[in-house]
C-alpha cells in the first residue's frame, strides 16, 4: 500500500536555480534498446521508479546493470548484455510500468521470440497496442494473443517493411524502431511520432552503429545492420520536468533559472506560459522564468503530437490557470481519460468543469489547503504545483504516482525555498 504523502506549506516564493534531470521517457525505450548491443553507457539516466522497473526487466533478461555518478554529480546507468538471455517477462514485472511494452521489439530482435503479458489499461484510459502489433507483424513477426499473454515468434527472420501508422504512436514508432535495427532490408515508418524522445532514441541506436534516417516529414527509414556495438550516450533533459518547475514558479511566484533544459523541445509550452503572464528569458540550455504578476487565463489550449502542447505538460499548465484572471479551456486530444486530477484541484477551490475531452477552468482568486490524492504522475504533479501557491498546509497523498516522473522533488523545491515533506 502506498502510505508515502507530501505535506505542502504554500506560498513561499521561490527562488534559484534548478537542473533538469534526463528525460525519463527517452531514457526507458534506449535501456530497452540496450539489450541490442554490446554494453553502453547511460548519462544522465534518471534516478527514478520507474527506470528501476526497467533495470529490473533488463536484469531478468540477462543484462547486468550498475549505477554511477559522474563528475558533474549526475548519474550513469551503465547496462552490459551478459546472457543467459530470457525472452519472457514475468507478469509482475510487466505491471510495474505500462510502457514495458518497448521491450518487445527488443526481445524479438535478440531472441526471435518474446513472452509477455498484455499491459492493461491505465490512470489516463484504455492503452491500446493494436499499433505496435499490426507494426511488428509486418516485420515479419507472429504474434498469438492468449489468456492476457502475447506469444510472439519469428518464424524466418524480422524483414523490412513499409509501415504507415494511422496515428503518431510514440510506444509504436519506438518498437517498430528498435525491432528494424537489425532487420533485413530499409524500414520505412510513416506517420512516424516525431517526440524529442524518438529523435534521442535514433541518436542511440545510431551511436551503436545503427543506420536511422529521420526526414523532416516525419518519416523514419531504418536500414537494418549485422550487428549494433556499444557506446556512451547522453539523454536529452526532461522536458516535462522543466515544464512543471516553471508551473511551480507561476503558482508560487517567484525568480528561478533552469539549467541543463533543451528550450526547443518546450517551443509549444513557453508561448503559453508567456501569455499567462511570466515572464521568460531563454538561452541555448537555460531558461530563467519571473512571475511576480497575477497570472491571465488563455483562451485555449490544445494538446496534440509533438511539435504540438505536451498531453503530459497539461495537468501542471491546469494547476496555475487555476488562479489566472478569466477562463482557460484544456482540449485533450490524446488519451481519453486525463483529467482525473482535476477533481482534485476543485477538492482546493479550483472551478473546473470537465466533460470528455473539454475541461473549462474558471479562475478563482485563490485556492485553499486541502487532502487530496494522486490519481497519475502528471496529475500528482499538478497538484503538488497548486500546493506551492496555497495558504496552509496541503496534504498530498499516494505520491508514488510522482515518484515516477521526478527525481527528488521535494528537495529540489525546498533548495529553491519552498517547504514540502515527504512523510
Ligand atoms: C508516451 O506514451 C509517453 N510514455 C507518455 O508519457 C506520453 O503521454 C505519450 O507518449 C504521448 O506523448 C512514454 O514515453 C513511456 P502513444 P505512449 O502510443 O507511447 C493510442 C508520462 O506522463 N494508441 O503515443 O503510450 C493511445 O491509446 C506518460 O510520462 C493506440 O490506440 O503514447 C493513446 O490514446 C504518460 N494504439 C494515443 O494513441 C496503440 O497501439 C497516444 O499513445 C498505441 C497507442
Amino acid at each position: 500500500m502506498d502510505t508515502a504523502r507530501y505535506i505542502v506549506d504554500g506560498r513561499h516564493r521561490l527562488n534559484g536555480e534548478v537542473w533538469v534531470h534526463g528525460a525519463k521517457n527517452a531514457a526507458l525505450p534506449i535501456l530497452a534498446a540496450s539489450l541490442l548491443c554490446d554494453g553502453c553507457e547511460i548519462q544522465n539516466c534518471p534516478d527514478l521508479s520507474d527506470i528501476h522497473a526497467a533495470e529490473n526487466i533488463l536484469q531478468h533478461l540477462g543484462c547486468k546493470t550498475l549505477w554511477e555518478t559522474d563528475t558533474n554529480g549526475q548519474k550513469v546507468l551503465s547496462v552490459k548484455p551478459v546472457g543467459p538471455f530470457a525472452w519472457d517477462i514475468p507478469d509482475k514485472l510487466m505491471r510495474e510500468m505500462r510502457s514495458s511494452i518497448v521491450f518487445l521489439g527488443a526481445i524479438i530482435a535478440r531472441c526471435k521470440k518474446a513472452k509477455l503479458s498484455y499491459p492493461g489499461g491505465c490512470e489516463l484510459g484504455p492503452r491500446p497496442i493494436d499499433l505496435h502489433l499490426s507494426s511488428l507483424r509486418k516485420l515479419g513477426v507472429e504474434i498469438k494473443e492468449d489468456l492476457g499473454y502475447l506469444e510472439c515468434s519469428v518464424p524466418d527472420k524480422l524483414h523490412a517493411a513499409e509501415i504507415t501508422l494511422p496515428f503518431p504512436s510514440v510506444g509504436a514508432t519506438e518498437n517498430i524502431m528498435i525491432a528494424a535495427v537489425l532487420a533485413e532490408g530499409e524500414t520505412v515508418i510513416r506517420n512516424a511520432a516525431r517526440e524529442p524522445e524518438i529523435s534521442d532514441l535514433a541518436g542511440f541506436l545510431n551511436a551503436c552503429g545503427a543506420k536511422i534516417r529521420i526526414l523532416s516529414d516525419g518519416t523514419i527509414a531504418i536500414c537494418g545492420v549485422e550487428k549494433l556495438h556499444g557506446c556512451c550516450y547522453r539523454v536529452i533533459p526532461d522536458r516535462i520536468v522543466a515544464v512543471t518547475y516553471l508551473c511551480c514558479c507561476a503558482a508560487a511566484k517567484g525568480e528561478i533559472l533552469l539549467r541543463g533544459v533543451c528550450p526547443e523541445h518546450l517551443s509549444a509550452v513557453l508561448p503559453v506560459l508567456e501569455e499567462m503572464g511570466c515572464s521568460l528569458t531563454v538561452d541555448k540550455d537555460k531558461i530563467a522564468v519571473l512571475c511576480d504578476k497575477p497570472l491571465k487565463a488563455v483562451s485555449s489550449i490544445s494538446t496534440m503530437p509533438y511539435p504540438g502542447f505536451p498531453t503530459d505538460a497539461l495537468a501542471p499548465v491546469m494547476a496555475a490557470a487555476c488562479t489566472a484572471k478569466g477562463s482557460t479551456i484544456f482540449i485533450e486530444n490524446i488519451f481519453q481519460d486525463r483529467f482525473k486530477h482535476a477533481w482534485e484541484l476543485c477538492r482546493m477551490g479550483a472551478d473546473i468543469k470537465a466533460e470528455g475531452r473539454v475541461a473549462v477552468v474558471r479562475g478563482v482568486e485563490r485556492l485553499h489547503s486541502a487532502r487530496v490524492r494522486c490519481t497519475d504522475l502528471r496529475g500528482g504533479a499538478a497538484l503538488v504545483t497548486a500546493a506551492l501557491g496555497v495558504e496552509g498546509k496541503t496534504v498530498i497523498e499516494e505520491i508514488r504516482h510522482v515518484l515516477r516522473g521526478y527525481e527528488h522533488l521535494d528537495q529540489t523545491l525546498n533548495e529553491l525555498g519552498a517547504c514540502i515533506r515527504q512523510e
